[in-house]
């Protein structure tokens, strides 16, 4: 007797949800720079009345492109297993978003014979031979892809030599292709990189997992399953520890700039380390006794930088004066004095470039008295001590040499 899975019946149970940025928050997606056309995407990946039973996979692509977006990773699109062009025709638009090339590889007739040995000695033949180039093209189109037909590994040969990859989606259903695509494309994917292999955790294809876990066994890398129908496991490739230019470092490099960087898309709260209030419409307010900066200086420059910091302080008819301690890394720079009648002000600050093995420098700020927020707004229940509020900063304008 077959036993009975729980799930057989359960409604909705073959659904999954949308990711929230896509939903709910989908306005503040759009806001903070997605790229993807979601409309469109989910048009190709369904086409033919497919895959809308499997939409965990289209999340998962989905988010993996926004990943390959906020982290800048370069380099191409590939697949190896076309079929009909769904998965196809969803990366062919990830590719032209990105102006990228997706290289779309497949006998486009089905299996090869030749792959049908060992443990896939039992797979029928004929299967995913329904298909054909032509019809694959006619859906995916032409701008952006590269189809690369027959059979592979004997098609690597007509990748280029010096391609990399940041995203390579395996979906071939056999050991052997499966073995040979990570052979070939694990060295070309750019560190943090994405393979995803089809069909890992199935129980279906029995190559998948012996291919991937036999070749992951001794590297740095490991699969992670998915919960996708057919068992999707992603691999990112590994970066090298303390390898150049981080994404993250890049990212916070361009937040300082000859443009004052404001709390406006959260830029702001990037560069607060510890010590500050959420930002608000205005900036932001430091609370407690110490409020740090950690700023990381632009990658492509070795100039020394001079910091300008839109500021005010916490300040009521009471407290009319406040002064506030400034250090860098730990050493006294400044004294900033503010009162009542002249309380914001531009200040400047001369930046040394970060210490060895170090991307960012630290600015703390000591208030000398901290003042609760219900102080200076009576009744509006704000439990805060406040100490600096920042408003802006930007690097400063330094007369040519
Ligand atoms: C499951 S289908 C791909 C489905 C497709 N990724 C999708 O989600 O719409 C598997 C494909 O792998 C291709 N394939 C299997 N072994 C191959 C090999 N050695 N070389 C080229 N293509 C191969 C088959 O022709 C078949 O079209």
């Amino acid at each position: 007797l077959e036993p009975k899975s729980p799930f057989v019946g359960i409604p909705g149970g073959v659904h999954a949800d949308p990711p929230q940025r896509y939903l709910g928050n989908y306005e503040r997606y759009l806001a903070q720079g997605g790229r993807l056309l979601l409309e469109q995407n989910l048009a190709a990946f369904t086409h033919s009345g497919a895959n809308r039973s499997d939409m965990a996979r289209f999340y998962f692509f989905c988010l993996a492109f926004d990943q390959i977006v906020k982290e800048g990773l370069a380099g191409d699109f590939a697949e190896l297993g076309v079929y009909k062009g769904h998965t196809g025709a969803l990366l062919a638009g990830f590719a032209r978003r990105l102006d990228r090339t997706v290289y779309l590889l497949d006998t486009y007739e089905g299996f090869s014979d030749r792959d049908l040995t060992g443990i896939d000695a039992d797979v029928q033949a004929a299967s995913f031979a329904d298909t054909s180039l032509a019809a694959v093209q006619a859906v995916v189109g032409e701008s952006n892809v590269r189809f690369v037909k027959g059979y592979f590994p004997d098609t690597a040969a007509e990748l280029p030599a010096d391609g990399i990859y940041c995203f390579v989606h395996i979906d071939c259903d056999l050991y052997a292709p499966m073995a040979s695509a990570l052979e070939y494309f694990y060295p070309r994917m750019v560190p943090g990189g994405f393979i995803v292999v089809h069909d890992y955790s199935s129980l279906h294809w029995k190559g998948a997992e012996k291919a991937v876990d036999e070749f992951f066994a001794d590297r740095p890398e490991c699969p992670v399953p998915l919960p996708d129908g057919a068992g999707s496991a992603v691999i990112r490739k590994a970066r090298s520890p303390g390898h150049a230019g981080s994404w993250i470092d890049e990212k916070r490099g361009r937040l300082l700039g000859r443009d004052w960087t404001t709390p406006a898309g959260g830029q702001l709260a990037e560069l607060l380390h510890a010590g500050w209030s959420g930002p608000e419409p205005w900036g932001v307010w430091g609370v407690g006794e110490e409020h740090v900066l950690r700023l990381t200086p632009p990658t492509d420059s070795t100039e020394p930088i001079v910091l300008e910091l839109d500021v005010q302080a916490a300040l009521t008819e009471l407290h009319a004066s406040q002064s506030v301690s400034v250090a860098i890394d730990g050493d006294p720079v400044d004294e900033w004095e503010f009162a009542l009648n002249r309380n914001r002000r531009l200040r400047t600050l001369a930046i040394p470039r970060p210490a060895p093995g170090r991307s960012w420098i630290e600015i703390t700020f000591r208030p000398r008295i901290v003042l609760p927020a219900s102080q200076m707004r009576p009744g509006s229940g704000d439990h805060r001590t406040l100490g600096l509020g920042l408003l802006a900063l930007r690097i400063a304008e330094t007369p040519d040499r």
